[in-house]
């Protein structure tokens, strides 16, 4: 039969095919082998000749050896021993600027207050905290979030020694009563006084003038006069005298003996998504060269390679990093807190006044200037190299030619270097083309206006409230502001785009820009100091990094 004769043929023919098949199976299993062999010498990597061995040598038993090598590890892990706690408390400290920690550690096993009813001092435990930094207040007629409290001996300060709470409060012109209680070291019983003013840091002209929105003040609690010579240690600021407080803020004042000469406050800073990192280490630095004694910065979210830059500035004594959030219901989630600043630019300029004044605060009595500076701006002196300079041999002298006082600030006009100024004329050769300032040396022709967009020298024995461009108020004589002369610096505004409220004007000023190249006298140290650090911090990658350490 076909089919048999068939059959029996194509038994044969299957074995056949098995056997061929199995041979394929065989060669490409051994390729295979072969290739893994090759892969394994070529990765120049410790480990590669282990593989090797267990490969070539079947009597290993693999899994036993995987097993012992994992016993015999030990991960790298903190084995400090736990905090006491007193270096807890010194932590907490730390960490809570604002929080009287020490003293109420001091104080917790004796009763301090009037009486059982009146006035005790309260536990940090009962405390009534909101978003982290803030402690609140809830009145008839309004809720407080207080953030800071500074002891304001100013000379200028026609009120005597006084407290200021720096904070926001959702109402606008509020109308209830306050009290203070000041707690002195060794005082059993804290001194009470009516809260002297809510001082608004806003103009209700620039909008967000409505109850409910939480609100920029500047709260004075004025020293009684028994004890004006008294340093008080916490205050609570509460509805009813006897009221037990649930806010206790640390009352900050440090005085060194001696003032520097310049400091710069920036407020939060919001680039989670965007790396500004290289562009902020030539802004440092180049800062730092100028003459910032600190610059301190807030933080609210930052891309990772950012915060590698900021730890490296604060660990060389640079610069200051304080976190910072958003006050009562306001999102604090990353992105979507940023997202929420994006939309809603009124409630973000309001925010951005507490770390100015916050900044201002703690250090009135440690530089003669503060400057509230952007990442993207530089006050540049036309002539010398520094701000020292600019301000006692140029600035000071005129001014007070033209008036015997002192200014409460010395602003200088903004002029705009914007990228694409840039992009016709290609790059210089001879800078690094990371060096976003040192590349952008062609600006627009025209200042902006006068006063308009200006950032200042803040004079700290003067001010009383600061804003992003000028003081909203002043101690003694008013806000006087002396305009520094063109000639002898300008604000280096560095940014993409003029502001949106400029766009008109913008159109124009880009039909006309000049070269300005009086950034380049910091050329060399600059270069050198932004490439060192780059390298430290492995921007160019472990090689280079390695290579630096070894030298
Ligand atoms: C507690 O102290 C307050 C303030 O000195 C005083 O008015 C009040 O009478 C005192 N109460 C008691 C029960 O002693
Ligand atoms: C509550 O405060 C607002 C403004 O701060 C004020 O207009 C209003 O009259 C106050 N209400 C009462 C009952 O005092
Ligand atoms: C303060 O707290 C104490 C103890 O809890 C309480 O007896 C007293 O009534 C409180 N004082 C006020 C004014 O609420
Ligand atoms: C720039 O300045 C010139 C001369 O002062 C002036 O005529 C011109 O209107 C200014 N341009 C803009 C856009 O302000
Ligand atoms: C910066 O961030 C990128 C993306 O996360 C990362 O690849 C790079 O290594 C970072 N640079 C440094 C110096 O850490």
């Amino acid at each position: 039969m076909v089919c048999c004769g068939a059959k029996k043929g194509g038994g044969r023919f299957i074995t056949k095919i098995l056997t061929f098949g199995l041979l394929w199976a065989l060669i490409i299993y051994t390729v295979f082998q072969f290739k893994n062999f090759n892969l394994d010498v070529q990765i120049p990597h410790l480990n590669s000749r282990l593989l090797l061995q267990k490969k070539l040598d079947p009597l290993t038993r693999h899994a036993d050896s995987t097993t012992e090598s994992i016993l015999d590890m030990e991960p790298y892990i903190d084995k400090s021993s736990p905090l006491t706690e007193d270096k807890m408390v010194e932590d907490i400290q730390n960490r809570a600027p604002n929080l009287p920690i020490v003293y109420w550690n001091k104080n917790k096993n004796k009763p301090m207050g009037f009486n059982n009813t009146c006035a005790r001092f309260p536990s940090m435990f009962e405390l009534e905290f909101n978003n982290l930094y803030w402690q609140t207040l809830r009145t008839s007629n309004g809720t407080f979030q207080l953030y800071g409290a500074y002891l304001d001996k100013r000379a200028n300060n026609r009120l005597g020694p006084t407290v200021r709470i720096l904070g926001m409060i959702d109402r606008i012109e509020p109308t209830v009563v306050t009290y203070c209680q000041f707690w002195f070291d060794g005082k059993k019983e804290p001194v009470i006084a009516k809260t002297f003013e809510y001082k608004y840091i806003w103009y209700k002209k620039w909008g967000n003038y409505k109850n409910g929105i939480y609100q920029p003040y500047l709260l004075a609690c004025v020293i009684p006069q028994k004890y004006r010579e008294k340093i008080p240690q916490s205050i609570s600021l509460v509805e009813k005298q006897c009221d037990n407080a649930t806010n206790n803020l640390r009352v900050i004042y440090e005085k060194p003996e001696k003032k520097k000469d310049f400091a710069v406050c920036v407020k939060g800073l919001d680039f989670l998504h965007e790396d500004l990192s290289v562009r902020l280490v030539e802004w440092i630095e180049l800062l730092n060269i100028l003459g910032a004694e600190k610059i301190y910065f807030y933080e609210l979210q930052v891309h990772p390679n950012i915060s590698k830059v900021l730890k490296y500035y604060e660990n060389e004594g640079k610069i200051q990093v304080t976190p910072i959030n958003l006050a009562g219901g306001q999102p604090n989630i990353p992105s979507f807190q940023h997202l929420y600043l994006t939309k809603k630019t009124n409630h973000k300029r309001q925010n951005e006044l507490i770390p100015y004044n916050d900044c201002l605060y703690k250090n009135m009595y440690k530089y003669r200037y503060i400057a509230l500076l952007d990442i993207d701006e530089v006050i540049m002196p036309i002539d010398g190299t520094s701000w020292k300079d600019l301000m006692e041999n140029k600035v000071l002298p005129k001014a007070l030619k033209i008036n015997k006082e002192e200014r409460a600030s010395y602003n200088v006009r903004n002029v705009y270097f914007l990228d694409d100024l840039i992009h016709n004329h290609g790059w210089f050769k001879e800078i690094p083309r990371y060096m976003h300032m040192l590349q952008h040396v062609y600006r627009t022709r025209n200042f902006t206006k006068p006063g308009q967009y200006v950032k200042c020298f803040h004079n700290t024995e003067k001010v009383l409230t600061l804003h992003n461009h000028f003081p909203l108020s002043c101690l003694g004589s008013g806000c006087t502001s002396y305009p520094i002369d063109t000639a002898d610096a300008q604000l280096h505004h560095y940014r993409a785009d003029c502001v949106k409220t400029l766009k008109k004007s913008c159109e124009e000023f880009r039909k006309t820009s000049v070269m300005d190249t009086t950034i380049w006298k910091f050329k060399e140290p600059l270069v050198e100091r932004v490439s060192k650090t780059l390298k430290n911090l492995g921007f160019f990658g472990p090689d280079l990094k390695e290579a630096d350490k070894k030298r």
